[in-house]
């Protein structure tokens, strides 16, 4: 075991050796919660990606067994494996990307603020192991209810004196993923070639797509919006029953944290227009925090979009999302204040 211990580690010295030498430029990206059920397929799909040259894997349980089986795949990314709190320094340390899935997934019958009293703590710690060691790294919060656990990371980085609203996004691409299936199901089109914007935050009504936006321009009658709408706010809950127990989304939330992490990697590189939905600091709305869509450069969310003109059903959905938002933001803020 300690000889291919020792062989693991050279290879992956002579794997960063050979970046050293000028191979393809990436970025660091780490992962948080990587041997969980978003966090492992998440990590074969970063291990893909050609922008990524170095892997963190974290984990409190399991981390060694994803890293080694992930580690064997032949893409570029140097990937390198972190277990327990006593390895999140060195698994953070020069991280240009952060991605957070770490916390219990809804089990049936559960809402995702069901899950505060366990993530909001996880989120915290985390989080503090960010603001010391990679300060400057772009977080993409997944742990929900993202709601509240965007508000106490930046309640623990604007502790810490490190907060930049630009870096601290919350992760609602899955919505728009969502979106853009169902719509594109409806239409009979290809979902590629649909865009919808998805709106407000991640939970239930505070999930608000806007069909009036969608592309390309397209009309719906009454029935379809109202079906569109709420198969869009309960599409995780879709997921949660149908797997019956064992967790929430895992494979789809995967992707789309992919898509995600893509787009805002893409804007750390200086790539122009890259444009995607995120939950983050907006003066969109009288609330702190709303989703929206976001331009994405070097620093995060560079540019944060306006609403845009919303019709009657959209301006009443965003009363009712702006109302149950208000009370996750404050939760998650008085968490972090306690
Ligand atoms: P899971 O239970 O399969 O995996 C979670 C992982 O986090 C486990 O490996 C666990 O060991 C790890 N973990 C627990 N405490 C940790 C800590 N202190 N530090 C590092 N890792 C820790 O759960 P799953 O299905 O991967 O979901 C993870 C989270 O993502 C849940 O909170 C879930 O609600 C959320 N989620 C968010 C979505 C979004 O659209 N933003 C969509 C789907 C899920």
């Amino acid at each position: 075991i300690e000889c291919a211990k020792q062989m693991g580690e050279s290879s992956i010295l002579r794997q960063a050796n050979c970046r050293a030498k000028g191979a393809a430029p990436g970025f660091k990206v780490a992962i948080l919660g990587a041997a969980g059920g978003i966090g492992q397929p998440l990590a074969m799909l970063m291990k893909i990606n050609p922008l990524v040259s170095v892997l963190h894997l974290y984990d409190v349980v399991n981390s060694p067994g994803v890293t080694a089986d992930i580690s064997h795949m032949d893409t570029g990314a140097v990937v390198r494996g972190f277990l327990k709190q006593e390895q999140l320094a060195s698994a953070l340390t020069g991280m240009d990307l952060v991605i957070i899935p770490a916390g219990v997934p809804r089990k049936p019958g559960m809402t995702r603020d069901d899950l505060f009293n366990i993530n909001a703590g996880i989120v915290r710690t985390l989080c503090e192991g960010i603001a010391k060691c990679c300060p400057k790294a772009i977080v993409n919060l997944i742990s929900n209810p993202v709601n509240s656990t965007v508000p106490i990371a930046a309640e623990v980085f604007k502790k810490a004196g490190t907060y930049d609203p630009k870096r601290l996004l919350g992760v609602t691409m899955l919505d728009v993923v969502r979106a853009n299936t169902f719509v594109a199901e409806v239409l009979g089109l290809d979902p590629r070639e649909v865009d919808v914007p998805v709106v407000g935050g991640h939970a239930g009504v505070t999930i608000l797509p806007l069909l009036s936006q969608v592309k390309p321009p397209c009309s719906f009658t009454p029935e379809e919006t109202e079906y569109l709408t709420n198969r869009i706010q309960n599409g995780g809950t879709e997921v949660v029953e149908a797997k019956a127990g064992a967790g929430s989304a895992t494979l789809s939330m995967a992707y789309a944290a992919v898509k995600f992490a893509d787009a805002c990697l893409r804007g750390i590189r200086g790539d122009k227009d890259v444009v995607a939905c995120a939950f983050v600091d907006s003066q969109v709305t009288e609330l702190p925090f709303f989703a929206t869509k976001v331009r994405l450069g070097p620093n995060g969310a560079e540019e944060v979009y306006q609403l845009g003109p919303l019709n009657a059903y959209e301006r009443a959905g965003l009363e009712k999302a702006k109302k149950e938002l208000a009370e996750s933001i404050q939760k998650g803020i008085s968490f972090a204040r306690k």
